[in-house]
């Protein structure tokens, strides 16, 4: 059991939030790293440091008198942000970093698993005492959808026949904090999370649907509609190209297969796609 402070990187963002507040409930020093602290609202045990991936210097401040430090940051500049990053916690002296990357980082096959895999990589070189979770596609992506479900019933998407085992991000907030809990029992693994079982986007539109009591309709689009989308929301063209990437490898995988490592660390079922929608139907409506 660690008693030092676990730093918690991207904490004003959808998975590292709940991992703030999981470790939180654990009773466990959690020190939450943001941009902008008005942006969050942690229980009043949780100290919050201001800290920027692109600032050396706010990193190591961040970083002082941590013991170990959960790092998820997000975008084109992931794999600079997290080099920098261990870099400095190698020099403050932190013990153990577990990474947050993306399910077949090790595969390489696309942009933004490429990413991930030289970040891995750096840490896995730096000395630090490291783990990796590789989470699957995020059920809570369909939160995207709900724009579109509220003004026309209609879900638009670019993925096709591709399945994928979508996991609750509740559930990687579950395994980083069992891991952050005592690390060196998960030292040099990477593990693998998914959810149940490998769903099409129209399945989880069907699944949303029975959740709302609503038939809902899925449109696939071409590729450059999807990229077209993605521009407009403001996203910048480095990240969209990698988008459209991923969105091209996935659906040349077909299936990608769950995994049964959520069951094996925590003892329970991982959260299927239905129930998530339950739980969220009120964004839809
Ligand atoms: N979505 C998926 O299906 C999926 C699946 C597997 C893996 N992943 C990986 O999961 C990660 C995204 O997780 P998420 O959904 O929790 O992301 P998110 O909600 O977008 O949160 C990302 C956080 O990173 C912070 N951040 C970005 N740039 C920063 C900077 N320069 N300095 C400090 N903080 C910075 C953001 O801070 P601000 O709040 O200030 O912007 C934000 O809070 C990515 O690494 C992605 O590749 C995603």
């Amino acid at each position: 059991m660690t008693t030092k402070t676990i730093l918690v990187t991207g904490a004003a963002g959808n998975v590292a939030g709940r991992v703030v507040r999981t470790l939180t409930e654990r009773g466990l020093p959690v020190r939450a790293m943001v941009r902008a602290s008005e942006k969050v609202a942690f229980p009043s045990t949780v100290e919050v440091a201001k800290a920027d991936f692109e600032d050396a210097a706010s990193l190591a401040a961040a970083l002082h008198g941590v013991g170990a430090a959960y790092l998820l940051s997000s975008g084109p500049q992931l794999t600079a942000y997290e080099q920098r990053f261990i870099d400095e916690a190698k020099r403050a002296g932190v013990a153990h970093v577990v990474k947050h990357s993306v399910q077949g980082a090790e595969y390489e096959a696309s942009i933004i698993p490429r990413w991930h895999r030289a970040s891995e990589k750096h840490l896995e070189a730096s000395g630090l005492a490291w783990t990796v979770l590789r989470p699957a596609s995020f059920a809570s992506n369909a939160l995207g959808w709900a724009g579109s479900v509220k003004a026309s019933g209609v879900v638009y998407g670019a993925l096709g026949d591709a399945a994928l085992p979508v996991i609750d991000p509740d559930d990687i907030a579950t395994v980083a904090a069992l891991v952050l809990s005592a690390p060196a029992a998960h030292a040099g693994k990477a593990y693998t999370l998914t959810g149940p079982v490998a769903l099409t986007t129209a399945q989880q539109v069907g699944q949303l649907g029975e959740a709302l009591t609503r038939g809902l309709a899925y449109v696939n689009v071409p590729d450059e509609a999807a990229r077209d989308a993605m521009r407009s929301s403001g996203m910048d063209a480095a990240w969209v190209d990698a988008m459209v990437d991923l969105i091209k490898t996935l659906r040349g995988l077909g299936t990608v297969a769950p995994t049964d490592t959520f069951s094996s660390l925590t003892g329970k079922a991982p959260r299927a796609f239905a129930e998530w929608a339950r739980l969220n139907v009120a964004s839809f409506r």
